[in-house]
Formats: structure tokens, C-alpha cells, sequence
């Protein structure tokens, strides 16, 4: 009666202080101190470790919602072994986000399918898990936002909200076409983040075709110059994985033609 009433107070006093995590642990918590396996400590340690818990999984849910980033993809769900060409120690060195802290940039190059978005998602999903503020952006998608800022008068505060985060990723460089005003909107963004917050960015383009998408060589250098000063990149060849069904049932069906065109993939599949 007298240890019902005690654990009646614990809930009050967790509700009290708003710890719904160690709330929920409570009774199973307190189940293992009177079962004798758990020591007082154990048990405190528990419900704060429950506590924490549900906390960091509310902070991630917050973040996700706010960063507008397409999907989850994480460092775990990424299969190595289907693309030799990235390296594991260097993924798993930028997952460990120091490069945030030292304000540098990440690259990933490559054709369609091989990554690129997953990498630079999984990277700002870790940096979200961390507290830290991340937002994810197609180029089209920015350059975008940044015009019809410019257009209701807001572009400064648009920037400024833009260079907030400790990453931006800025996906898809190459695809679309983009105009030459939105171009050098872009330089300005990528001006502002420049040694002051890490941009993560993806292009099925080499270096060498920036200065056509964004119809300026000379503008193309610059930016090239500020992104690339303090910059990690990641450059994958190989085979999409969205076509990997495809390419194992042609296989199948034709050993030797599918062994042609892996090859033929894997010649030309890395960004000139
Ligand atoms: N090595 C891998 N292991 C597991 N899943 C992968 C791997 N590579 C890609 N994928 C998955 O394949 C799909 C395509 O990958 P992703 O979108 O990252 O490609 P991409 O390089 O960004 O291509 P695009 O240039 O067309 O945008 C995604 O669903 C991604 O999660
Ligand atoms: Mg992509």
C-alpha cells in the first residue's frame, strides 16, 4: 500500500515535470527495484535514459519537419558492397560531423542512381540527431525560394534564413535548367555559407560543366573557388541502384551481353 502510494507520487511528480519517457518506464522500472534486480542507481539511470530517449526521437521528428528533407535515408541502409567506389572510412569519417565544425563543404559527383542524395540525406540526418538545424533544398528548389523572395522585397532575410543552418544540402546541380539571375542568386547564398556553415551538395556534372549550368564561366570559378576551398569530395562511379533489378535479371537471362554493358557502365559512369 505504502510502495503503491510512493510510485502514485513518482507519476505525479514526472507528469509534474512534464517527463512523459520516464513516465511511460515507471512501473516497469520500479517492477525490476522490487523484483530485487535493480539497483536504485539502474533504476534512476533508467527512467532518465528513457526520458532522453524520447526526447532526442521528438527533436529528430521536429527536425525532419522543418528541414523538408524528401525522405529517410541513413548510413545504415546504404550498401557498400554495391558501390566499391565509395569509400566506407571516408563516409563513416564525415558521419562523425567534424567537418560541420570546421565549416566545410562535402561534394558528391556521380551519374543517376548511384547515391548521391542518399549520402547527403544520411549526413543530414546525423547532423538533425545531433541538435543541429539542417535544411535540404534542390538547386530549382532554392533558386526558387530566393526568387520570389527577391520578388516580395525579403530576399536579405531569405539569404540570411538560408545561412542559418549549421548544413544545407543543395541537391540535384545539373539537372534543370537554371536561369542566369537565378545562377547568381545562388552565388550569393553559397557567398553567405561560405566559411560561416557547411553546404553538402550533389551534381550528376563535373566541375568543368558548372560554369554552363549557370551560364557565367566566371561566376562558375568563383563559386567554385569559395565551395571547394575546405571541401570533401566524394566521387562515385558505378552502376545505378535503381537499375540493379534490371541489370541482375539481365544477367540472368543474358550472362555475357549484361558482363558488356556493366563494363561499358563502369568506363563511363563516373563524372568527367
Ligand atoms: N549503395 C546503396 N545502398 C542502398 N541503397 C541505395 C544505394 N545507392 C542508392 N540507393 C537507393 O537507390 C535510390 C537512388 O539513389 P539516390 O537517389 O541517392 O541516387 P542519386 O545518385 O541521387 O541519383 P540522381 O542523380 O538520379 O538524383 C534511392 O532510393 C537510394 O536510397
Ligand atoms: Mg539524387
Amino acid at each position: 500500500m505504502k510502495a503503491r502510494s510512493r510510485s502514485t507520487r513518482i507519476a505525479a511528480q514526472l507528469a509534474d515535470l512534464k517527463m512523459p519517457g520516464a513516465l511511460e518506464a515507471l512501473d516497469e522500472v520500479l517492477a525490476g527495484v522490487d523484483g530485487g534486480g535493480t539497483t536504485a542507481a539502474e533504476a534512476i539511470e533508467r527512467l532518465l535514459t528513457a526520458q532522453i530517449t524520447l526526447r532526442n526521437s521528438r527533436r529528430l521528428a521536429t527536425a525532419m519537419r522543418s528541414s523538408r528533407l524528401p525522405a529517410i535515408k541513413t548510413l545504415a541502409d546504404f550498401d557498400f558492397s554495391f558501390q566499391p567506389s565509395v569509400k566506407r572510412e571516408q563516409i563513416d569519417s564525415l558521419h562523425e560531423l567534424g567537418f560541420l565544425e570546421r565549416k566545410e563543404n562535402v561534394v558528391f559527383l556521380g551519374p543517376p542512381g548511384v547515391g548521391k542524395t542518399h549520402l547527403a540525406i544520411s549526413l543530414a540526418i546525423a547532423a538533425a540527431e545531433s541538435g543541429r538545424r539542417v535544411y535540404y533544398g534542390t538547386l530549382t528548389d532554392l533558386i526558387d525560394s530566393l526568387e520570389e523572395a527577391e520578388a516580395a522585397g525579403r530576399l536579405n532575410h531569405r539569404l540570411k534564413t538560408l545561412t542559418h543552418p549549421a548544413l544545407l544540402v543543395v541537391d540535384e546541380i545539373g539537372y534543370l535548367p537554371v536561369t542566369r539571375s537565378g545562377a547568381i542568386l545562388f552565388f550569393q547564398l553559397v557567398n553567405r555559407r561560405y566559411e560561416h556553415a557547411s553546404t553538402v551538395l550533389t551534381s550528376n556534372k563535373g566541375f568543368e560543366q558548372w560554369g554552363e549550368i549557370l551560364h557565367d564561366e566566371v561566376m562558375a570559378a568563383a563559386l567554385l573557388d569559395r565551395l571547394l576551398h575546405r571541401c570533401h569530395m566524394v566521387n562515385i562511379r558505378g552502376n545505378s541502384y535503381r537499375m540493379r533489378r534490371h541489370l541482375e535479371l539481365s544477367k540472368a537471362i543474358h550472362p555475357t551481353a549484361s558482363r558488356a554493358v556493366s563494363a561499358e557502365r563502369s568506363e563511363h559512369g563516373g563524372t568527367r
